[in-house]
């Protein structure tokens, strides 16, 4: 009889996480190098975060993605951080190297950048680019995105002081510029992305009215079925596009499947799939 392989076991940490399509698209992903990988949500509250995770290493598990709330504490609970988990003060990847080293990183950012650039055809060198939200959302985006040198890149949010803040703390990287929703520049932005939670209650920043132009693409970080607020505000100012952030949920998948499992699997299949659903 031929030995029994167990799968390598993963696991998505958050509270709550039961809406999460992560267990699908990694499946998926593992479907595609014959890999025998079993990926299982963890629904932690946050006291119990920290336990959750040593338990889950120290049992043998393989890595795990983090999700909210637990971004900013899985970066206290690794023993290495990457540059750019650094930057962003939060890890949605943990990488096991042994039981007792774990490295912590942050895909989100190039998920973004990656599907800006590869899926939605944007280009973002050069681009005047609008950041709405200045929370842990735009804190992980923010690195990747001034790699890629835009024009200007300003962030706008409800309370101009964390806008400011992230300003400050990033200026290294490049030129950034920050702002309440008012004071954003009235001229049509090559693209707006919005990471603000204001979708969730289907409401959208109050913006000038010239921010969004026929040339203009607009990106909500949030997903889900159906159009979100954000996206039909878009529509009806006549953006060129309003996308949603599934690519972004797949392709910050694929970069951590790559760090747990060194191949990089390919995402048109798994965004078809997802459209099809
Ligand atoms: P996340 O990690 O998702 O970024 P967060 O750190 O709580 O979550 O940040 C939420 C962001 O959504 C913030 O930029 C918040 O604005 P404030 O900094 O002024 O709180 C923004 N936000 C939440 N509800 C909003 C609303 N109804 N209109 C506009 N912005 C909103």
């Amino acid at each position: 009889m031929a030995p029994r392989t167990d799968p390598d076991r993963y696991v998505l940490f958050g509270h709550p996480v039961g809406h999460s399509w992560s267990p699908f698209i990694h499946a998926l992903f593992a479907r595609q190098f014959d890999h025998l990988i079993d990926y299982k949500l963890g629904d932690v509250p946050p006291a119990e975060f920290r336990r959750a995770v040593i338990d889950f290493f120290v049992a043998g598990g393989a890595g795990a993605n983090v999700t909210l709330p637990h971004k900013p504490a899985a970066a206290e609970v690794v023993n290495e951080l990457s540059a750019r988990a650094e930057r962003a003060q939060a890890v949605n990847t943990i990488i096991r190297r042994s039981a007792t080293l774990l490295l912590g990183d942050n895909t989100d950012g190039v998920g973004l950048v990656t599907d800006l650039l590869r899926n939605q055809g944007v280009a973002l060198t050069g681009a005047r680019v609008l950041i709405l939200g200045a929370g842990g959302a735009v804190r992980g985006v923010l690195a990747p995105l001034l790699e890629q040198e835009p024009r200007q890149l300003c962030i706008a949010n409800r309370t101009p002081d964390r806008a400011q803040r992230l300003q400050r703390e990033f200026s290294d990287l490049g030129e950034i510029s920050a702002c309440g929703f008012d004071a954003v520049d009235d001229r049509p932005w090559d693209l707006v992305i919005n990471a603000t939670a204001a979708s969730l209650a289907g409401e959208v920043p109050a913006l000038p009215p010239r921010t969004v132009g026929a040339a203009t693409v607009c990106y909500d970080m949030a997903y889900g079925r159906g159009e979100t607020a954000f996206q039909r505000w878009a529509a009806a100012r006549g953006a060129a596009r309003a996308c949603k952030g599934w690519g972004m949920l797949v392709e910050q998948a694929a970069e951590s499947y790559r760090l747990w499992r060194g191949v990089r699997p390919a995402t048109r299949p798994v965004l078809d799939a997802l459209e099809r659903l």
